[in-house]
């Protein structure tokens, strides 16, 4: 059972004009689907030609790992995002934000923060971990929070390839854009 390039969960121009039609063509419909066919390429035969999405990432090394892990955090990447402009976080999550950070601008900067830190290719995350507590990380070029015992929150793609058609090299106007975007209703259902 290949695994499939998922389709995003809104019309191409629905994040516009804070991420463009053009840059989820380059994006999901190049980078991820690139992903996607390297991950099919790679399982085609083997004992993980059958498996789950999440199982190839934590059962594979090397390119197929990379590329497994790349597939699975677009996908995540895309749900963390919406047309809503706007929205808040509200309930129990906004309640672990305050408890962790103090409020969301607090979590923003220190999102913001690691985001423009990561040197090259990365992602950066809100996570929960195992004892409940929230925290951000950030992760280097295809590396993912679901090879540990963190569970992700909240993704952002830091890679030049997500912003670099909207924004050129301005990661921090990208960050801005991002953060008109967060679906918190999501990022509220994958608290534990
Ligand atoms: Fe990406």
């Amino acid at each position: 059972m290949p695994v499939e390039l998922p389709e995003l969960p809104y019309s191409r121009t629905a994040l516009q004009p804070h991420i463009s039609a053009q840059t989820l063509d380059l994006h999901h419909g190049r980078h991820h689907r690139a992903y996607v066919d390297r991950v099919n390429a790679g399982i085609a035969g083997t004992e993980l030609a059958e498996a789950s999405l999440e199982d190839i990432v934590l059962g594979s090394q090397g390119s197929l790992f990379e590329a497994a892990a790349q597939a699975w955090n677009h996908a995540f990447y895309w749900q963390c995002l919406h047309p809503r402009a706007g929205d808040e976080p509200h309930g129990p999550l906004a309640e672990r934000i305050a408890r962790h950070f103090g409020d969301v601008q607090k979590l923003r900067e220190e999102f913001n923060r690691a985001a423009l830190a990561v040197f090259g290719s990365g992602w950066v995350w809100l996570v929960q971990h195992a004892d409940g507590s929230l925290a951000i990380v950030s992760t280097r070029n295809a590396n993912t929070p679901l090879t540990g015992t963190s569970t992700p929150l909240l993704a952002c793609d830091v890679w030049e390839h997500a912003y670099y058609t909207d924004h050129q090299s301005d990661r921090a106007a990208y960050l801005r854009a991002f953060w008109r975007l967060v679906n918190w209703d999501f990022v509220a259902s994958q608290l534990r």
